[in-house]
């Protein structure tokens, strides 16, 4: 292969030049929901109730980055900007690193790791055993998005990451269950409706491959 050609295939397996510069943007941006909780934990600005301020502000961020990770694909396709696919890792990531903060924060700070205090909990509140599954189904997916993990585990790696609707159907449930309780279910429809409209598209976009392919 000439050098020239080299390079061109180096920077298409590369992508674009703006890709670098913009997931430094994206990772600071994604990062900001930590900052503002450290901010207000330092000037004392986390509410009467700060462990339930930090256990609703990472949970309502897990759930919007799994959103944001679930949009990457139809966005991608109306677009035609196919690098933004260079992104889904990280922004899953982030889905699973805001899940281990809001866990976290429960079995620690909430609940000081009592397994009875727990358990008393979950009966009380069954939503969480809800999100506690969605948490249990991300794991996989965070210890296999490592480009060697996709390239080991081929078509597999596809199936297993599915499971992204599941576990976002169930933090859908787990946000309704817990809000329904409260008679303040108006986020939990808006992100109900997102959750729903990105399945969807995902559906539709599976009828179509299958009728071309038939
Ligand atoms: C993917 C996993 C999860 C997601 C996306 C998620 C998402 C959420 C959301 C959106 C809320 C409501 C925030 C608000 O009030 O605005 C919430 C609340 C809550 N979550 Fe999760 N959650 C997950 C896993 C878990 C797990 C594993 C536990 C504990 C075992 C848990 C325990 C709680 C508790 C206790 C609350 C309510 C706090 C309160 O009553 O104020 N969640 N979660």
């Amino acid at each position: 292969m000439s050098s020239a050609s080299q390079i061109k295939s180096a920077r298409v397996a590369s992508g674009p030049r703006w890709i670098v510069p913009a997931k430094i943007v994206v990772f600071v941006a994604m990062l900001f929901p930590l900052a503002r909780l450290i901010v207000l934990g330092v000037n004392g600005g986390l509410g009467a109730n700060p462990i339930e301020f930090i256990t609703r502000s990472t949970g309502l961020w897990t759930l919007v980055y799994l959103c944001i990770t679930l949009a990457i694909t139809p966005v991608r396709r109306l677009t035609g900007v196919n690098a933004l696919a260079r992104f889904r890792r990280m922004t899953g990531l982030f889905a699973f690193f805001f899940a281990v903060l809001h866990f976290t924060t429960y079995i620690w700070f909430d609940k000081w790791f009592d397994v009875a205090e727990m358990v008393k909990d979950i009966g009380k509140r069954p939503f969480i055993t809800v999100g506690f599954a969605a948490f249990v189904l991300l794991i996989p997916l965070a210890i296999t998005s490592p480009k060697a993990m996709v390239r080991k585990l081929g078509r597999r790696w596809q199936t297993l990451h599915r499971a992204i609707y599941l576990i976002a159907t169930l933090a859908i449930l787990h946000f309704w269950w817990m809000k329904a309780g409260k008679n303040d279910l108006e986020l939990p429809k808006i992100y109900g409706a997102v959750v729903i409209a990105l399945l969807g598209w995902r559906v539709i976009a599976w009828l179509r491959t299958r009728s071309k392919r038939a």
